[in-house]
């Protein structure tokens, strides 16, 4: 059975997925969203997996230079209008789904990972950031960006909208988020934050293989 927070998220997005591109609120995530897709250096062997993508600006935005784009998200109205905006784009392709479970994709698919201005809606977090590891190929990009919890204004509004919002699960901090990546085996992770502080970008990549650990020679007893 679907969390309740999603099956909230789902009819608040399914019902904003129609004015989503011109609102104004939706213009400030799109600058985010710019950003953080920056940060991922995307080249032309690229296949980037844009989770909760909304309506699909950045993976139209990524088409053009990349091998394949794909946006996942739970909001039907949101991948409908996704589907539509990007209509005779041929590498772009919107699946969806709700990212409480498995992601269905094969372990290593993507290069790129990208998710802007959701993750506070997502029921199971840790094992969200296990599975985006899981998707992403060794030396693959991830960039996660939030509302920055450690920003005292942010945590007053946090801690509002936790028992407000039905939708809402919770924001977290750059630390708290850079723990759960570690846990997860990414690396050379580092955090920008933005608007002074109140939005925080989190970037990491998949190591290429885990340095081979051999046992210490014992010394040999005479
Ligand atoms: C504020 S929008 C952000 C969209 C886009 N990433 C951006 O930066 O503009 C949040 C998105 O998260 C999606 N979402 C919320 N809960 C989700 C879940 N459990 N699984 C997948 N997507 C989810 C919503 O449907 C919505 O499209």
């Amino acid at each position: 059975m679907q969390d309740s927070r999603t099956v909230a998220a789902r009819a608040h997005f399914d019902r904003w997925s129609r004015t989503y591109d011109t609102a104004r609120s939706s213009r400030m995530m799109r600058e985010i969203q710019r950003r953080a897709l920056s940060k991922l250096e995307l080249g032309p062997d690229d296949i980037l997996l844009d989770v909760a993508c909304g309506t699909g600006a950045a993976v139209r935005e990524a088409a053009g230079s990349v091998t394949r784009a794909v946006g996942f998200d739970v909001s039907a109205g949101m991948i409908e209008k996704a589907r539509t905006l990007a209509d005779g784009i041929g590498n772009v392709e919107f699946v969806e789904g709700d990212i409480s479970g498995r992601l269905p994709f094969a372990d290593g698919e993507f290069t790129a990972l990208l998710c802007t201005t959701a993750f506070h809606h997502f029921p199971s977090q840790q094992e969200a950031i296990a599975d985006f590891a899981r998707v992403l190929a060794p030396g693959g990009r991830f960039v996660i960006g939030d509302g920055n919890r450690a920003n005292l204004a942010v945590f007053a509004l946090d801690t509002i909208l936790r028992r407000a919002q039905a939708s809402h699960v919770g924001l977290r901090s750059p630390r708290w988020t850079a723990k759960q990546l570690r846990r997860a085996g990414l690396r050379d992770i580092s955090v920008e934050t933005i608007w002074r502080g109140f939005y925080a970008l989190t970037r990491a990549e998949k190591p290429v293989s885990r340095r081979l650990r051999l046992p210490t020679p014992r010394r040999r007893e005479r």
